[in-house]
């Protein structure tokens, strides 16, 4: 069985050797610009992985590992509109260097080319793999939604943060790996037992985004530092000191959620020093440690090799506690 390095180079050559049209340039360009930047390209490898499980035959996957590395590519592209971020994997995003209207179309496209390669996955499982994506895909904007929503609120609850990020984040990473298992020729319930051990890594991740957000390196993140502070989102760390400041009656954490313009470097520093106060990174990083264990400890019950079983184990380490 080859491992996750292996099956993401393999990833990264198929990826290589395909294109889009040249004309226009204006629609495509920008795609094979934003593809071309980088991207840990975890959900493809994940997915290939989940194929190679059961088959030993990642190569079969391919296409549908494309197909959810474009739908990841087209979300993140949409996005960076709706969270207003200029920087990506260190580079300018889409409406940055291209404007609001590629971005737009661009993304569209993107979509629709993901289902172009959805469509060349085997026939055998081409139904269910379909209905799993279009119900992630669903999920997903939902999610956004969600995160939009939030926004504009004082405060949310720990529960409804966690449905927020299994939606827009987990469950495509939970999925990747259910169909790369479909398509490797698992049963319909083995292939939902590597998706609910992937759901809660996927939760374990975005809390792992949120934390970076706030104290990862610009140059390794390749994001901007601080963005969902200023934002407003309602990350766990918001949360969390939300409700420490409301228990100890400090209004200072208010004072700086109702200002709302844009990058300002004293209400990043701010806000940090409030969650230092009230040691919310610490919070955050126990609730994702649970959500990692919550995983292994679905993987006894997989009807899948050693071999297997111990590579997923060591994927917390790959995929949560990591650095960019
Ligand atoms: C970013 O995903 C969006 C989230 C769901 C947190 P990744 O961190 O996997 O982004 P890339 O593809 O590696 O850039
Ligand atoms: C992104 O969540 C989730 C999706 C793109 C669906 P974030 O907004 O936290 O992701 P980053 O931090 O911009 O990568
Ligand atoms: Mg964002
Ligand atoms: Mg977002
Ligand atoms: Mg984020």
């Amino acid at each position: 069985m080859r491992d996750l390095n292996t099956l993401k180079e393999i990833f990264d050559n198929y990826l290589s050797g395909l294109s889009f049209p040249r004309q226009p340039e204006g629609l495509y360009f920008p795609n094979t610009y934003f593809l071309q930047i980088g991207g840990k390209r975890l959900r493809p490898s994940l997915l290939l992985l989940a194929c190679e499980i059961y088959s030993n035959r990642a190569e079969d996957a391919l296409d549908a590992a494309v197909a959810v590395e474009f739908f990841h590519n087209f979300s993140l592209i949409h996005d960076d509109v709706m969270d207003n971020a200029s920087v990506r994997r260190g580079f300018k995003t889409i409406h940055e260097k291209f404007g609001l209207n590629t971005a737009i179309l661009s993304g569209d496209v993107l979509l629709t080319y993901a289902y172009t390669y959805l469509s060349k996955s085997p026939q055998q499982s081409l139904l269910p793999v379909w209905q799993v994506f279009n119900r992630t895909a669903i999920q997903v904007c939902e999610g956004q939604q969600m995160d939009m929503d939030y926004e504009e609120r004082e405060s949310v609850s720990e529960a409804e943060y966690l449905q927020m990020i299994e939606c827009k984040t987990s469950v495509l990473l939970a999925a990747a790996m259910q169909i790369g298992a479909l398509i490797g020729g698992a049963s319909q319930q083995e292939a939902e037992g590597l998706y609910n051990y992937a759901l809660q890594l996927g939760v374990a991740f975005q809390i792992q985004d949120d934390i970076l957000d706030c104290y990862g390196s610009p140059e390794i993140v390749g994001k901007t530092i601080g963005g969902d502070i200023i934002r407003n989102k309602k990350t766990l760390l918001n949360i969390r000191a939300f409700q420490a400041a409301s228990e100890n009656n400090d209004r200072s954490f208010s004072k700086w959620i109702n200002m709302t313009e844009e990058y300002s470097v004293e209400k990043v520093a701010a806000v940090l020093n409030i969650y230092f106060k009230y040691g919310v990174r610490e919070y955050a990083e126990r609730l994702r440690n649970t959500k990692v264990n919550n995983a292994l400890n679905i993987l006894p019950n997989l009807n899948i090799s050693e071999e297997a079983k111990k590579m997923l184990a060591n994927l917390g380490e790959h995929l949560v506690y990591r650095t960019f």
